[in-house]
């Protein structure tokens, strides 16, 4: 799941007719997936949209933050889901869809009780403000098993900090889907966002 993308677009939409062209935006610029917050009423008809539309872009859910979210995301079409926190009737209703999916953690005893539950592979969120990559650097020796994608104030300038890091997989962020770009239906903005982010890593 962390090795999909360099950088996972995080995208809170409001019209869901805006997602097929950005998600094959997204594609042209070289970033074939895309996360879909579960935070407007837009965002399941968007993962829907995508799914239909789209089926060379790997889409799914984020901000999972409840369990019953899981299944109706998987139903929409979304193949991997992602939450900012985890609990455990979370992480039971993340695994029971059979997805991939990253739970979200901030804290050592947080990424120790996922590790506990039998994941290795994690969301380090809000990432700039829990302690950014010098914290991600410092836990690698402690907790070699954890790999992350870290996501929350992270921006193309930030990017490549935590992406040289050994527990980093890939890092999430908005900024590659900006609102005032989305509603411009600037697509060719978008794919030149996609396609700076897409060379980030190899
Ligand atoms: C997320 O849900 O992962 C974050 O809200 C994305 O954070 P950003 O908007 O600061 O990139």
């Amino acid at each position: 799941m962390l090795d999909v993308v360099p950088v996972m677009p995080v995208v809170v939409i409001d019209d869901a007719t805006r997602a097929v062209p950005l998600a094959r935006a997204l594609v042209a610029g070289g970033l074939p997936a895309i996360e879909l917050t579960l935070r407007t009423p837009a965002a399941l008809d968007a993962i829907r949209a995508i799914a239909a539309e789209v089926p060379e872009i790997l889409v799914g859910a984020g901000t999972v933050v409840r369990p019953e979210q899981a299944k109706l995301a998987q139903e929409a079409g979304a193949r991997f889901l992602v939450s900012p926190g985890a609990t455990p009737a979370l992480l039971d209703a993340m695994a029971g869809t059979g997805l991939p999916f990253l739970p979200g953690t901030s804290t050592v005893s947080e990424v120790l009780a996922v590790l506990e539950a039998g994941f290795t592979e994690m969301k380090f969120f809000p990432a700039e403000a829990a302690g950014g990559a010098a914290y991600l650097k410092a836990i690698a020796s402690p907790v070699p098993d954890a790999r992350f994608c870290p996501t929350g104030g992270i921006t193309a300038a930030t990017a490549a900090a935590y992406l040289a890091l050994p527990n980093v997989g890939c890092v999430g962020g908005s900024w590659l889907a900006p609102a005032d770009v989305v509603e411009a239906a600037d697509w060719g903005r978008i794919e030149g966002l996609a396609g700076e982010a897409a060379g980030l890593r190899g």
